[in-house]
């Protein structure tokens, strides 16, 4: 069962610097999988490289049986890995459902930019994006809000409208870069709830995350990452009493945010 997301042997250098070496881990269908370690541990760059923003320098990433790592990034849709992104990538000027809509569109043979220039659509095609869009506003419970201009949303509705238009390709493997960073208390948990709902579709889900919390509540296995290297694999209680794991985070210095 583990060749539904399989990493081997990735390795990725910028220039000098290596972000990644020789990482190996396997996703599970079904599962929560949780990528941990401290700032500039990798995660993110690894991330990049699952949902094919770019390639390894080395190593392969396998997906359903089929290797990915060489593919566009628009390739990923139509495999069934969708995904969410720390600094937010929503269209301001346009309503919630808008935003959703266009994540559909470019689904759709005429793509994002006969979506952009408002061409004619077949309205059978239309109609689907339209129900589609309504679904999953309705399965992240912000269907009130559908006709909002995005830029006058919270950071919480953003990342639920973000969270619904990658939920709306109906992905097999959604990747959540930071879903919870800067919510609150409640938001969070609420946050929690959701993902679990999300796992209850039979979405495998792979999230990026600094809420321990969250992390330790939700995740059936966690990847732990330092200095480019997976130094532990497990499950919540096993990745906190790790020796290398409690040095990792101990040595960390919070105060430095590396920002891709
Ligand atoms: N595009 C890039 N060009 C050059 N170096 C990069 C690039 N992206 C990441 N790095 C470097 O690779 C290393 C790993 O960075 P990455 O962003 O993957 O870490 P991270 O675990 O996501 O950290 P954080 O928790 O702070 O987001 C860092 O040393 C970072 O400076
Ligand atoms: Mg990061």
């Amino acid at each position: 069962m583990s060749n539904f997301l399989e990493v081997k042997n990735v390795t990725k250098q910028f220039g000098g610097v290596v972000a990644n070496r020789n990482v190996s881990f396997t996703i599970e269908p079904g599962k929560i999988t949780g990528l941990i370690g401290p700032n500039g541990a990798g995660k993110s760059t690894m991330f990049n490289m699952v949902s094919a923003v770019f390639p390894p320098t080395e190593g392969e990433i396998w997906f359903e049986g089929k290797r990915i790592d060489k593919l566009p990034t628009y390739k990923m849709a139509t495999l069934g890995i969708s995904r969410t992104f720390q600094n937010l990538q929503v269209f301001k000027k346009m309503t919630v459902l808008e935003n959703v809509m266009v994540g559909l569109h470019t689904r759709t043979t005429t793509g994002l930019l006969a979506a952009a220039l408002k061409l004619p659509k077949s309205k059978q095609e239309e109609a689907f994006i339209y129900e589609k869009a309504m679904e999953e506003l309705r399965f992240v419970e912000i269907e009130d809000i559908r006709d909002v201009v995005a830029g006058n949303l919270s950071l919480g509705k953003l990342r639920l409208l973000e969270l619904a238009r990658a939920l709306a390709t109906e992905p097999k493997l959604l990747l959540l870069d930071e879903i919870a960073a800067g919510l609150n208390h409640q938001e969070t948990f609420e946050m929690s709830k959701l993902i679990r709902r999300i796992q209850n579709r039979n979405i495998s889900i792979f999230v990026v995350e600094h809420d321990m919390d969250l992390v330790m509540n939700i995740c059936d296995k966690i990847i732990v990452l330092d200095q480019g290297e997976k130094i532990a694999e497990g499950t919540a209680k096993e990745v906190q009493s790790n020796e290398r794991v409690i040095e990792a985070y101990l040595g960390a210095d919070d105060e430095e945010e590396v920002i891709v």
